[in-house]
């Protein structure tokens, strides 16, 4: 990223949501496959580990030190918000628990910090790639140095799509499960790998020609969701209006299979 391009109040920003995010990062990978404590929340498939905690903790007083007059939405109930601040961090400290917690090698740090209300920076971090994903908006998504591109693919049979299940699968009807079949008998493949902002990141870079998830929470997709948008691709609700910043619905593809991906995800 040409950093000359950026204004100086959003490199700032840039630079402390990396440092949080390689922080935790770090936490994540020295403690990965260690004999870690986990608990649930929600439901008896929603889990958090020390590692989140520690992961939060870490990004929380990282901003509190360098920017007190921020608001913080974290996932864990660290931070705090403020309705009177120009900035807001939206932080999941570790996204990926489940997989984390079974050695399944797919999670990272998602942060996004807005600016009166609108995404203006991003930043995800996987660890044990070591592979950074950012985004100032207006200056294109990156990975490291390379600048990314969602994928060309404009047939739906030759989309490889993702998506995911919330915590409340085992007892919601709003399950997206027929919306799951839908999908998967008019595309390539479909995968669910347990890590949104990941799934998010990978549309940016092509790996993935689309992905959609409902009942997410804002630090799902917060930064994931510039990033996407950074990098050419196209983010919206179920039926394709504005994706609301809190997660209840998205749809994030190539642009290019948007509507066939809505046509296949709306209520029928
Ligand atoms: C979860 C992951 C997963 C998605 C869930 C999220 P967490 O976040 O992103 O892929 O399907 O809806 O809640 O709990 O691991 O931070
Ligand atoms: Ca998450
Ligand atoms: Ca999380």
């Amino acid at each position: 990223m040409d950093r000359n391009r950026i204004a100086p109040q959003d490199e700032a920003v840039l630079e402390l949501a990396i440092r949080c995010a390689k922080g935790a990062g770090e936490i994540q990978r020295d403690r990965y496959e260690t004999d870690i404590s986990i608990r649930t929340k929600s439901a008896h498939i929603d889990l958090v580990t020390e590692v989140d905690h520690a992961c939060e903790e870490l990004i929380v007083a990282a901003i509190e030190k360098d920017r007190p007059e921020d608001a913080i939405l974290a996932e864990e109930g660290g931070g705090q918000e403020r309705a009177d601040s120009d900035w807001r961090w939206v932080v999941d400290p570790l996204d990926g628990t489940t997989n984390y917690a079974h050695g399944f090698p797919r999670f990272c740090v998602s942060i996004g910090v807005e600016f009166r209300g609108k995404t203006q920076v991003g930043v995800v971090y996987d660890p044990l790639l070591d592979e950074l994903f950012y985004s100032v908006k207006g200056s294109g998504a990156w990975l490291g140095e390379r600048k990314l591109k969602v994928s060309s693919t404009s047939v739906f049979n030759q989309a490889l799509i993702a998506t995911g299940f919330a915590y409340d699968v085992h007892k919601s009807p709003s399950d997206n499960i027929e919306r799951f079949a839908r999908v998967l008998k008019s595309a390539r493949g479909l995968r669910r790998d347990g890590s949104a902002a990941l799934d998010l990141c990978y549309v940016a870079a092509g790996r993935l020609d689309a992905y959609w998830e409902l009942k997410l929470h804002a630090w799902d997709v917060s930064a994931g969701s510039l990033i996407v948008q950074e990098a050419g691709g196209t983010v919206t609700n179920c039926t394709g209006g504005p994706a609301p910043l809190t997660g209840e619905e998205l749809v994030s593809s190539n642009g290019l299979l948007h509507e066939t991906l809505i046509s296949l995800v709306q209520d029928q």
